[in-house]
């Protein structure tokens, strides 16, 4: 069995000094336990340096949180992709429903971000998921499918490969309360299914498709059960060091 990837999505917190003394609790952590499972850290811009800086010569990788849709130029308090690439960065989270719902990006707008970090080698792990009122109108599966046709669809196969999607239901992020394990995998199984009828078999089987929402201590051993769960996206609880190796130990 292939390996869960964990990616830690810090959002915009943590001060330089948590930052920098995380990174090193983890890498020393790693140094001596065996684990059982990849991670990903995503830090803010500002501490990307530094996290790859420490953890050289490990299996850690770094994720940006976001990146611009300009490759470069007049375009004040942005990040661009060579940026990231100029750091050695090998991954970076795109369409979050954070950055869709409070800094209206569309699905142009993440499609344009996708092909500029394909294009300098960066993997997207792309985010998808449904509201709270999406949801209750039945139309989790519709919108989840748009989601994934509109970014990911022109897409050829060499560069569908390199995608990671992760399925974050928006009412279940951030809120305590997670997506119960038998829709997770209806979902992941879903989209494995779209994957497979737009490319192969081979790349839907290959492709991860991490849950993110609300993943904690006591509901990931179940979520992790579910067939089609390949890893998880997780805030809130890869912020706290001691909580985040807890949840790498029970992998
Ligand atoms: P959460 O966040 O674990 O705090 O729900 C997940 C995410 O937004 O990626």
């Amino acid at each position: 069995m292939k390996k869960k990837l964990i990616i830690a999505n810090w959002k915009m917190n943590k001060t330089y000094q948590e930052a920098q003394d995380f990174i090193i609790e983890l890498k020393s952590f790693i140094n001596k336990n065996p684990i059982n499972c990849k991670i990903i850290i995503a830090p803010p811009f500002v501490y990307i340096s530094k996290a790859i800086n420490i953890l050289n010569n490990t299996n850690i990788k770094i994720a940006a949180q976001n990146v611009s849709e300009y490759l470069e130029g007049p375009y004040t308090g942005e990040i661009s992709i060579k940026m990231l690439h100029s750091l050695k960065v090998n991954y970076v989270i795109l369409g979050h429903s954070e950055r869709r719902s409070l800094f209206q990006e569309t699905d142009t707008i993440i499609e344009k971000k996708i092909k500029i970090a394909l294009k300098y080698g960066i993997t997207p792990i792309y985010c998808c998921g449904e509201s709270l009122i999406e949801r209750n109108n039945k139309q989790k599966f519709e919108i989840n499918k748009k989601q994934i046709e509109t970014a990911l669809f022109k897409l050829n196969e060499k560069e569908i490969h390199n995608i990671i999607i992760a399925y974050e239901p928006i009412w279940a992020i951030g809120t305590g309360v997670n997506a119960n394990p038998i829709e997770i995998q209806e979902m992941h199984s879903f989209i494995r299914t779209l994957i497979k009828k737009k490319y192969s078999n081979s790349i839907s089987e290959s492709i991860q498709i991490l849950y993110g929402g609300s993943i904690n201590l006591e509901n990931i051993k179940n979520i992790f059960l579910q067939q089609d769960v390949n890893g998880g996206l997780i805030g809130q609880c890869s912020l706290n060091p001691s909580k985040f190796l807890k949840i790498i130990k029970s992998i």
